[in-house]
């Protein structure tokens, strides 16, 4: 289908990551976002709704970073042209922007918030 948006993914291929844990310094607040450098992956970490998510930190129409935009409603809007990303699939609502920006899976174990980032190796046995 043309002008299917979804096929379009600005980021990393989000489906050959492994877990990495965010300092819990690094969460954001209710209704905030922050950026991380995750495995040297731009994350913009976003809390909606008391739901953290994470996507590529970057706007697919401007090439800047998500994260210093507003998080409204399950969305994370573009401080720039105003865009709003769907957070739980990277999908624009609206232009100007009409290609994805890669989401990235969110789990919370007893020490935080892990995020499965792209081009990380699997843990393992340390030292
Ligand atoms: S740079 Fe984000 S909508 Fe234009």
């Amino acid at each position: 289908m043309s002008g299917d948006v979804s096929s379009r993914v600005l980021g990393p291929d989000p489906t050959v990551g492994s877990w990495v844990a965010v300092g819990q310094a690094d969460c954001p607040g209710a209704d905030s976002a922050v950026r991380v450098e995750l495995g040297g992956v731009p994350v913009c970490l976003a809390r909606s709704g008391g739901v953290v998510h994470a996507l590529f930190d970057e706007c697919s129409h401007g090439r800047v970073p998500l994260s210093e935009g507003t998080v409204d409603g399950g969305f994370m809007e573009c401080w720039w042209h105003g865009s709003r990303f769907d957070l739980d699939t990277g999908i624009p609502a609206g232009p100007p922007a009409t290609g994805a920006v890669a989401v990235y899976p969110v789990r919370v174990t007893a020490g935080g918030i892990e995020v499965a980032v792209p081009g990380t190796r699997t843990g393992g046995a340390r030292g």
